[in-house]
């Protein structure tokens, strides 16, 4: 798909030093939340190459006492979860992402998270459709998460667009959070 190249290419030309900035952004405009900060089962996401930084976020919420599960990729590209036990705790698992080497407590582990954080190339910021990176993963793992959790999809400044292209198995999220804002969506 076009779009997910072209977010892709803006995404490759941000500098490092631009990555940790909106890193920081990020993290710190999420746990100025109550409801982020009063979470005691967090489900997010180990961040790789040009993604929104997740690697401060994680630790600074399994810091502040929260349980916090990543995923783990299945052979059928579902999301399983297992919970981050501090930065010793990682290995590589598909396509070198890292993945908690902790149990695996199954599919349906998202479903008890009080807080869902997952990545995006880009959020529609009218309906709150979120565009992936084509693996469908998230879409699986969201249609798992109850009404009222809050679902936050971390962004970098201008991913957060009109238009995002849904088809019926695509899932919405409830929060974006770029570096300049947080937006509720629904
Ligand atoms: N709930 C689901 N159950 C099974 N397969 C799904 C589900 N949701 C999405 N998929 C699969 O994932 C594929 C990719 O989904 P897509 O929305 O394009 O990816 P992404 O959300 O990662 O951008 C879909 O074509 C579909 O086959
Ligand atoms: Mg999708």
């Amino acid at each position: 798909m076009k779009l997910r190249r072209e977010l892709l290419t803006a995404r490759g030309n941000l500098s490092p030093e631009q990555l940790r900035v909106n890193a920081v952004k990020v993290r710190e405009t999420l746990l100025d939340q109550p409801w982020a900060q009063m979470a005691g089962l967090v489900a997010c996401y180990w961040s790789t190459g040009a993604e929104p930084e997740t690697h401060g976020l994680v630790f600074a919420l399994w810091k502040h006492g929260a349980t916090v599960i990543l995923p783990v990729l299945r052979e059928n590209d579902d999301l399983d979860w297992a919970v981050y036990d501090g930065p010793d705790t990682l290995a590589p698992g598909r396509f070198g992402i890292m993945e908690p080497v902790d149990t695996r407590r199954g599919v349906d582990a998202i479903r008890t998270a009080a807080l869902v954080i997952v990545p995006a190339l880009a959020v529609d910021r009218k309906s709150g459709v979120r565009l992936g990176r084509g693996g469908g993963s998230y879409d699986r793992a969201l249609a798992r998460v109850g009404p009222n959790v809050p679902t936050v999809a971390l962004l970098h400044d201008g991913e957060l667009i009109d238009d995002v292209p849904a088809e019926p198995h695509d899932q919405r999220v409830r929060w974006a959070v770029t570096p300049r804002e947080l937006t509720r969506l629904m």
